[in-house]
């Protein structure tokens, strides 16, 4: 099952595409490089090669193409009409330096007492789509602006609201500044982290005196009765493909690619600029260039194995992520027990699990995303989300409307972190289908005299307008991914189930600017026929993008998804009142769902685990 194809690029690959495009784009030297990621068009089906996104700022244009190792040639280069690439990290240190010597800024600065600037972070975020005919057809970010922490560790204690910098990224210009006026700037907090801390907690240690059990072969993984490959790409960050399990020694296929394809911030306070926050962290800033390098004893604890990533700044230069994705073993309590006092015999088995993780910082912003295969089946997918939650100056010495105090001087609006997760699905061989099941109680009458009845409703979806569904506890709603062409010993066809965890409606209006641009949130369930170019649910290029692209787009054209190669696309949903609690730093919050084995295996399949 080893796919060589799929593995991460390496070092040399990065600097071949970067010859290639420099040698046959006909770009402007001073192009920079968006993305030099993995090539998963599929259109050169038997050979290596990078998807790379150029912008040139002489031109205000974007273009992308494949380079292809073997023969060291650019394919299907092309200029995206009317699209703008990502934010890369590298324009966000350029703006903050415009501004830091922007004669109106300064000016800014000093009506609000300030008169150095190099304490000043300014951060130049997308700026939307609010049809602002200033801002269309150019490069545009908009910036918003914090004075350091004396302790400098906490860079956003000290918001300087109403205060944003205008950017044109292609020209490195400062277009206008917006100040709505000056807002007291909250108090140095101190350090983020006591100077005293306490020591009444002894260590925990975790060992694998034998050695973890997972196997290990470039990115190819195998744990138990799992095989599975760990990949990568500059936009998604972590991506696994060929994820199978043995049954009876017979290997299994689950998915050939599953990631977290977009995740979109939309905060809630209409007032001044406050509108204009808002994040597509993955598809305008990207989620695999901003992964941390992780610490064993801090980020990881037990037995780990880390792989290494390769990515790039915007000149094309390769650089490393040490440790940018984790793999470990984790105990997790009891799989199963039995006790029968009647034999004065107990049966009770461990539980453990394989996680695979990596982290992202994106501004105030850290995302972990975990992912999570179990002994009985099961894959569990997690966002953990930590950081600083994103904090603005009171205005009259109280939080406004949207917002609630959260630390001194500072309230933090009312947002939600939505995630869209893609699984292209091949349980037991490509072919699948996708149904949903409600149960429904009966009134109560002669089918139901004792009120109890409960019956359960399967519905299968034959087309894509027809699996566009939300979560509904009310009728303890899932949905399940079945194989019609395979059945288990009771003649069902093999499935797993997607039981949705914790989740939450979409509040922006529908008709609003990121209600248009994020369309995607309002289903909790997509379902769409296979298609490699369909990668993101938002569309290729949400940065600026007036709306309408991606899922719902491409479901206009309402394919069969019946017994087809078919993708799932789950929307989880975490609505943020932030909390006192979550000030200066939040404890992480979970949010996730969960694969199952739903008839999938004919029994129990971990009745052969050591009683241990
Ligand atoms: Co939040």
């Amino acid at each position: 099952m080893m796919n060589k194809l799929n593995a991460p690029l390496n070092e040399a690959e990065i600097r071949q595409a970067v010859a290639v495009v420099r040698r046959d784009a006909g770009l402007d030297p001073g192009a920079w490089f968006e993305t030099i990621s993995l090539d998963e068009s599929g259109r050169y089906p038997a050979e290596r090669g990078a998807y790379v996104c150029c912008y040139e700022a002489t031109s205000n244009r974007t273009l992308t193409g494949v380079v292809v190792f073997d023969s060291d040639s650019l394919h299907d280069w092309q200029h995206i009409e009317g699209a703008q690439a990502r934010i890369v990290p590298d324009e966000f240190m350029m703006a903050c330096e415009l501004a830091r010597v922007h004669p109106g800024f300064l000016q800014a600065l000093a009506k609000r007492g300030l008169d150095d600037a190099s304490r000043v972070l300014i951060e130049s975020w997308s700026a939307g789509n609010f049809g602002n005919p200033e801002e269309q057809n150019r490069r545009i970010a908009y910036g918003h602006c914090w004075l350091m922490n004396d302790a400098g560790d906490n860079p956003y204690a000290r918001p300087i609201g109403n205060l944003h910098p205008v950017f044109d990224l292609a020209t490195r210009e400062i277009i206008r500044i917006d100040d709505f006026g000056v807002v007291p700037i909250p108090p140095d907090p101190g350090p983020i982290r006591r100077l005293e801390q306490r020591d009444d907690l002894t260590e925990i240690e975790i060992t694998q005196p034998d050695g973890p059990s997972f196997e290990v072969d470039g990115y190819q993984v195998k744990w138990h009765d799992w095989e599975l490959q760990v990949g990568f790409a500059q936009r998604d960050g972590l991506v696994l493909y060929d994820i199978g399990i043995r049954d009876q020694g017979r290997l299994r296929p689950l998915m050939k690619r599953a990631s977290m394809a977009e995740m979109v911030v939309p905060y809630g306070d209409p007032r001044a600029a406050n509108f204009r926050r808002n994040a597509f962290d993955t598809g305008e800033y990207g989620i695999g260039v901003s992964l941390d390098s992780l610490t064993l004893g801090c980020d990881c604890l037990g037995h780990i194995h880390y792989f290494d990533i390769w990515t790039h700044d915007w000149q094309g230069e390769p650089q490393l992520i040490k440790n940018a994705v984790c793999m470990h073993e984790e105990d997790y309590g009891i799989l199963w027990k039995y006790s029968a006092p009647s034999a004065g015999q107990t049966t009770v088995t461990r539980s453990r699990r394989l996680v695979v993780s990596s982290i992202a910082t994106i501004g105030n912003y850290v995302y972990g995303f975990f992912w999570y295969f179990y002994l009985d089946g099961t894959i569990g997918v997690e966002v953990k989300a930590t950081g600083i939650p994103f904090p603005s100056a009171l205005e009259n010495g109280q939080a406004s409307a949207y917002g609630r105090q959260i630390g001194d001087g500072v309230e933090s609006h009312v947002h939600q972190h939505v995630f869209s997760f893609r699984f292209d699905m091949a349980l037991d061989g490509e072919h699948n289908s996708v149904s949903e099941m409600n149960f429904r109680a009966a009134e109560t009458g002669p089918d139901s005299p004792y009120g109890n009845a409960i019956h359960c409703e399967e519905t299968r979806f034959q087309t894509e307008s027809q699996a566009q569904r939300e979560v509904d506890a009310r009728q303890s709603r899932y949905w399940r991914v079945l194989n019609p062409n395979v059945h288990n010993k009771f003649g069902e066809p093999v499935a797993y189930k997607l039981l949705p965890g914790a989740n939450s409606y979409p509040l922006q209006q529908p008709d609003s600017s990121m209600g248009q641009r994020a369309a995607f949130m309002y289903k909790h369930l997509w379902v769409t026929a296979h298609n490699p170019d369909e990668l993101y649910p938002a569309g290729w290029f949400p940065n600026q993008h007036a709306g309408g692209d991606g899922l719902p787009q491409w479901t206009t054209a309402d394919r069969d998804i019946d017994n087809q190669h078919i993708v799932v696309w789950h929307t989880v949903n975490y609505h943020h009142w932030p909390r006192p609690e979550d000030w200066p730093v939040q404890p992480t919050v979970y949010a996730g769902f969960h694969w199952m084995a739903d008839g999938f295996f004919d029994e129990n399949p971990t009745m052969d685990m050591p009683r241990r």
